[in-house]
């Protein structure tokens, strides 16, 4: 199904004006796998030239798909998830090798995407304008009447991060293009060839000619000049907090939805179910070697339940397998790269030679790191504030509940965080006081179901998604107004 984005030399080619090309540039960047350092395939680093045309090609494309029905763009939609679903092996097995994630959840990745195509075309159905009359406004009358709809904004720049290529790329391309929109896809370039693969499904499901073009090369060279380039009319980011921030600082009158990094807390209560607790911890805190944005991050709760918390931990977490991720049940994977296993063998370190106890884990092999348990982790300590983005987890004891939630809120983050309690006032207490966009009560932070709004709030995002959050996101409100004489 995918052979032809790529060339005898496995070159991946953009996808431009409903066409798998190659770049002039002829620079190229070689995808190593970080399972095995096996070459993948390379992408193009495109030129700025080519990135002005690709742009300039939304744009023509913009003025006929602005105009086709709604039927016809969830039509296209439909079909999509069809062929993403019908291709979940293939697409899995790369993505295992691409971005070391376990083969069952990249099968998961793509069968939930294909769901949440789905969704979003439902969602865009059932999404009405609204008829205003004048009347309820003081001194208004009934002879005025506003028709409101939803138009789309023009094209969207649509970024994503290497740990969820296909979901966090066509959670941006399926709710901006049923809304009217064309779209620049920027994958994360180790990740890229994955992203290409959802950019064929569109392809062949019919989407016209230049309404979603590819645009590979390295953030760090061309991003620049993507998001500050005047074609632009809104981009939907999501990645870390350095780069949103460098990109809200850059980008100039062109909305931003920003979905960044996150420090989730799970506070544990005394009534808490503890087994549940700490099974819940486990999976939130090291499904995908802890690489996920809504990862459990650190462990509040009293002397009192760490005592009894830390062994029901501890005998989880060494049973979780560490491998290869085409190895059935396994979960912690080599990390994305070595840089990235450096830092977090930093904050191990750190912790470390600060005096946090080492419960469990602590050791490295190349890019792999086994997952590791702190106690005792105080507020001096890295551990307590930065984002490991790999399998470490502190827990850090409090006098009470009101101690919890502050050192909770006092981090720079705010995606989501955790209550474990019997106790439901005490969970709204706590959940009212957190600032996040979302709390769960006894259930470990993450994103899902993808209908639900999903935001961050102070250096953890602006704006919020969620399918139908999305469509609204990129698309305005225009009220034609009746005046009846
Ligand atoms: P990243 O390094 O910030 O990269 C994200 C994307 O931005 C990549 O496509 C990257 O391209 C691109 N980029 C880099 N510099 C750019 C620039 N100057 N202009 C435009 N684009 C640029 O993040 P990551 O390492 O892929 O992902 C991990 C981070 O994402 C974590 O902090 C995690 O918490 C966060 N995240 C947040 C959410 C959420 O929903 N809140 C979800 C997933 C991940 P290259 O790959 O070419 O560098
Ligand atoms: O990494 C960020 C993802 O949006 C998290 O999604 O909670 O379903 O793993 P998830």
């Amino acid at each position: 199904m995918f052979s032809n984005l790529r060339n005898n030399d496995k070159i991946y080619k953009n996808l431009y004006n409903g066409e798998w090309i190659e770049s002039s540039s002829q620079k190229l960047i070689e995808i190593f796998s970080p399972v095995d350092g096996s070459s993948l395939g390379k992408v193009q680093a495109m030129t700025t030239e080519e990135v002005d045309m690709a742009i300039k090609n939304t744009k023509e494309a913009l003025k006929s798909w602005q105009e086709t029905s709604l039927n016809e763009r969830v039509d296209i939609i439909y079909k999509a998830a069809n062929i993403l679903e019908e291709n979940s092996e293939e697409i899995a097995t790369l993505m295992m090798m691409e971005i070391s994630k376990d083969k069952k959840s990249c099968v998961s990745e793509v069968v939930r995407t294909a769901d949440l195509l789905r969704f979003t075309a439902d969602t865009a159905k059932s999404m009405q304008g609204e008829a205003l009359s004048g009347d309820s406004f003081p001194g208004g009358s009934k002879s005025k009447m506003a028709f409101v709809s939803r138009e789309p904004l023009g094209t969207v720049l649509a970024i994503a991060p290497f740990n969820y290529p296909i979901n966090l790329s066509a959670s941006k391309i399926g709710p901006a293009i049923v809304a009217g929109n064309t779209v620049i896809l920027k994958p994360p370039t180790q990740g890229s060839l994955s992203a290409l693969c959802l950019a064929e499904v569109f392809n062949k499901a019919g989407l016209p000619a230049g309404v979603l073009n590819t645009v590979t090369g390295r953030g760090s060279e061309i991003g620049d000049y993507l998001i500050s380039h005047e074609g632009i009319n809104f981009i939907n980011f999501t990645g870390s907090t350095a780069v949103g921030q460098h990109i809200a600082s850059l980008s100039k009158m062109v909305p931003l939805l920003l979905e960044l990094g996150g420090k989730d807390a799970a506070i544990i209560l005394e009534d808490a179910n503890l087994e549940e607790a700490a099974t819940n911890i486990v999976n939130g805190a090291y499904s995908y070697s802890g690489q996920r944005c809504t990862a459990v991050k650190r462990i509040l709760t009293f002397d009192s339940v760490a005592d009894k918390l830390i062994p029901l931990l501890k005998e989880k977490i060494e049973k979780l397998k560490v491998g290869n991720p085409a190895e059935d049940g396994v979960v912690i994977t080599p990390l994305i790269d070595n840089k990235s296993a450096d830092f977090v063998e930093g904050l191990i370190k750190d912790a470390k030679d600060s005096g946090a106890t080492l419960v469990t884990g602590g050791t490295r092999e190349n890019n792999t790191i086994y997952p590791t348990l702190f106690d005792n982790v105080t507020t001096d300590m890295r551990l307590a504030w930065e984002e490991p983005f790999g399998p470490v987890l502190p827990l850090i004891r409090v006098s009470s509940i009101d101690e919890a939630i502050e050192i909770a809120n006092k981090s720079e983050y705010g995606l989501q965080s955790s209550v474990f309690t019997q106790d439901i006032d005490k969970a709204f207490y706590i959940a009212k006081k957190l600032e996040v966009g979302t709390v769960q009560i006894n259930n470990k932070t993450e994103r899902g179901p993808d209908h639900y709004p999903f935001l961050g709030v102070k250096s953890s995002g602006m704006g919020t998604q969620g399918i139908r959050y999305s469509i609204e996101a990129m698309s305005r409100p225009k009220a034609i107004v009746l005046n009846i004489k």
